[in-house]
């Protein structure tokens, strides 16, 4: 039997993007208490709590200037990104014919888009390094049809072929990309779309944080593609 040697990924240098609120906050601070140095990224990031040390960056990724400014303050403190984390989303929830342009520029703005610019910024970084990890949040609606979630799910859908077209591109290069798409979460943020929302039966931010971190730290010898999670036994 060939015994392979472990091949843990390295985890210095973390940029995680939408580090405000609900999944990412819990990511950025699972991390940054594990001494990863996180560059937490949100537009609203200077009024969230971080533990010490977090590197908190105001970004707006649907805006091409945010997303350099960002990047030129990351390249200022950091040689290497060891990984992004691309947690940033919005929901929408409602009859299509009840959908504005502004929300489909934003949803696919954010969602997709924005996602995307960030996974070329990164990318490029690592690609000279020949190593790095790209995490793409998507949802189960990236692989479900919801009839009051045409715009989400065109996002989301399309983040994951995105995800899904980069990891065959990226792994050449040794830079892993992973798709993971939870179901319903704990985040009042994100459900500010439907008022009154009832969450109970949702997953915990900080349960699908600590499963996204466990993928991420897994070795290197692995290529875990796809980490849907959705709600099991209480
Ligand atoms: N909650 C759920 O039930 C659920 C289920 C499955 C998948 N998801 C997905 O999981 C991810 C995290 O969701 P969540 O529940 O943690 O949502 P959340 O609590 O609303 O957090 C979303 C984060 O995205 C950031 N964000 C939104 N627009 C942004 C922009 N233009 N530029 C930069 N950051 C932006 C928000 O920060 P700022 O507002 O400060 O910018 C916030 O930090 C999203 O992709 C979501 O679609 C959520």
């Amino acid at each position: 039997m060939i015994e392979t040697k472990p091949r843990p990924p390295v985890i210095k240098s973390v940029i995680v993007v939408g580090a405000s609120s609900g999944l990412g906050k819990a990511v950025a601070e699972q991390l940054a208490t594990q001494g990863t140095t996180v560059f937490a990224l949100a537009r609203h990031i200077e009024d969230t709590t971080m533990p010490p040390g977090v590197v908190k960056i105001t970004c707006n990724i649907r805006d091409l200037e945010s997303i350099d400014a960002t990047f030129s303050k990351i390249d200022q403190q950091t040689g290497q990104i060891d990984a992004l984390i691309n947690c940033a989303g919005r929901g929408l929830v409602k009859p299509f014919e009840d959908v504005t342009r502004d929300e489909i520029m934003d949803v696919l703005g954010i969602n997709l888009k924005g996602n995307i610019y960030m996974a070329l910024e990164a990318y490029k970084r690592m690609l000279p390094f020949k190593a790095g990890q790209i995490v793409n949040v998507g949802s189960t609606s990236s692989l479900k049809a919801r009839e009051l979630e045409t715009i989400y799910c065109a996002s989301k859908w399309g983040l994951r072929g995105f995800t899904e077209s980069l990891r065959l591109a990226a792994q050449p290069h040794g830079i892993r990309v992973i798709g993971v798409y939870p179901g319903g979460m704990k985040s009042d943020h994100f459900w500010q779309v439907v008022p009154g929302k009832d969450l109970s039966g949702y997953l915990e931010p900080t349960l699908v944080a600590k499963q996204l971190i466990q993928v991420l730290q897994s070795d290197l010898s692995l290529a875990p593609a796809e980490l849907v999670l959705e709600r099991g036994q209480n």
